[in-house]
């Protein structure tokens, strides 16, 4: 549903995301950097989205083509062609927009804590100002390297001063810029055509936007955050650490509040859009990435990494590595299991200590408890795969089949050497390396007979006694 004020002028949304993000030291463009698994512009372009606006701009460089791609359907790309400051990419951002008329948000591709309650009531803040320009604002206990909000006698904002450009008393100014912001579009053009470079930075700044709104004597109102992490900017890594651990304690109060237990909030990370249901608990050290989705009344944990997984209802999966694989209700996985792509465990079916398994099906039931390679494989319902069993899948140039059929029994250290099918209610001998079909209800057995050789330990005793006297 949209958070936009019933019957509101138009709104366009420009995003800027055309920096060069010098700091960052990449080869990717800065708004591309992860937060919890998901581009931190993915999050600023869900806030726009949130508002319902008529329009959303992406602002990029020429040679950003991979910011490109990720832009949702309905949103427009501008290309900034010289990076002249943030003043010109909001240049170029109204360059699609020359014909509309109304409101223009501005907000920064790297300032991704920003969301869609928060969006709204700027936007209804700069509404009811009825103001030229309307500007976030936050106090801060360490301003750092944002701009100043210096304000006047009558404390009313006189201007912004960018760090770089301030005086040792403006820098101990603790108010600053946020840099999200909305525009009436008739008085953002035309202070926009007569920005200069004229600053430490040699760029044209939008903050001077702000300062011609000022000396045209329209209104400029400001929004006070009161989320000071909301305001956080990605310049270098040391802060894309810092927006993580701040997105991922959000997602995990979220996951909290709606019925999950995190045993231990500080080393448990969850991905963007993860899903876990009603009474799950997320032990120590546990990572639940990508598109992982978790049942309810589940046990992920302690130290389980999980990416693409899929777990059902009644799970339990103890420090074990699952990737795009599928694990059942009722399933029990580990300790030490290394579930591989494409493995489904039916419901109720067990990969237990040592186990290793890629692209298989383990049936409904079916359990693989201790030490076993699993590849290739479709195993049936309720059977059981005892200890080192390993399907040989691969003779150096391809892979090949198991089939293992319903309650079937495998003798401890059982080689499957693939193509090969055990059949229902079968069984292997324990040691066997099983080459050729098991029909259904046969023991299949392939090892070498034992025999016993009577006197063996009297007969190497006197052995030894012969040698020792012939060496004296
Ligand atoms: C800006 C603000 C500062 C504020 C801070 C908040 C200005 C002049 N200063 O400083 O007051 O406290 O953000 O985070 O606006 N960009 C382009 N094209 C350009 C330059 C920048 O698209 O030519 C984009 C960047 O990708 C980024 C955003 O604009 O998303 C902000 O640019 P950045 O250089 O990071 O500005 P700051 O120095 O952080
Ligand atoms: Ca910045």
């Amino acid at each position: 549903m949209s958070k936009r004020p019933a019957q509101s002028p138009p709104l366009a949304v420009v995003i800027l995301a055309a920096g060069l993000g010098t700091r960052m030291k990449s080869d990717v463009p800065k708004v591309l950097h992860e937060v919890c698994g998901r581009p931190m512009l993915a999050y600023v372009i869900d806030a726009a989205l949130s508002v319902s606006p008529e329009r959303v701009v992406v602002v990029t460089g020429p040679d950003q083509d991979a910011v490109a791609a990720i832009l949702p359907v309905g949103c427009e790309r501008a290309v900034q062609q010289e990076r002249l400051g943030t003043g010109d990419a909001v240049r170029a951002g109204l360059e699609p927009l020359s014909d509309f008329d109304g409101h223009v948000m501005v907000l920064y591709g790297d300032v991704p804590l920003v969301h869609g309650d928060f969006v709204a009531g700027l936007f209804q803040r700069h509404l009811d100002s009825d103001a030229a320009a309307t500007l976030t604002t936050v106090t801060l206990a360490d301003p750092a390297e944002y701009g100043r909000i210096v304000r006047g006698a009558d404390e009313r904002m006189a201007r912004i001063v960018e760090h770089r450009d301030a005086t040792p008393a403006e820098l101990a100014l603790d108010e600053i810029n946020v840099g999200l912001y909305v525009f009436r579009a008739d008085a953002l053009r035309p202070a926009l055509a007569r920005l200069t470079s004229d600053n430490a930075q040699g760029e044209l700044y939008l903050t001077d936007v702000v300062h011609l709104l000022i000396d045209a004597e329209h209104i400029v109102s400001t929004f006070a955050a009161d989320d000071e992490e909301l305001c956080m900017g990605v310049n270098s890594r040391v802060e894309l650490a810092l927006i993580n651990a701040a997105m991922r304690r959000r997602l995990l109060e979220r996951l909290m509040l709606a019925g999950v237990t995190v045993e231990d909030p500080e080393t448990t990370y969850v991905d963007w859009g993860v899903e876990v249901g009603r009474d799950t608990v997320l032990r120590a050290n546990t990572h639940l990435l990508g598109r992982t989705t978790v049942g309810a009344a589940s046990e992920i944990g302690p130290g389980s990494f999980l990416r693409d997984a899929f777990v059902g209802d009644r799970a339990r999966v103890v420090s074990s590595h699952l990737y795009e694989c599928v694990i059942g209700s009722g399933c029990t996985v580990g300790p030490f299991a290394y579930i591989r792509p494409n493995t489904v465990l039916a419901e109720g079916a067990r990969a237990g200590t040592f186990v290793e398994i890629k692209n298989s099906r383990i049936g409904e039931g079916s359990k693989v408890p201790h030490l076993s390679y699993i590849g290739d494989a479709i195993i049936g319902c309720d059977s059981n795969i005892a200890a080192g069993n390993i399907t040989a899948n691969y003779d150096g140039f391809e892979k090949y089949a198991t089939h293992i059929g319903d309650r079937v029994l495998t003798g401890s250290d059982t080689t499957i050497v693939a193509p090969v099918t055990i059949g229902d209610d079968a069984f292997t001998a324990a040691g066997s390396v099983i080459t050729q079909d098991v029909p259904p209800g046969a023991l299949g057995v392939s090892r070498g007979k034992q025999q016993n050789i009577d006197g063996y330990a009297e007969r190497r005793a006197a052995r030894r006694l012969r040698e020792q006297n012939d060496a004296q």
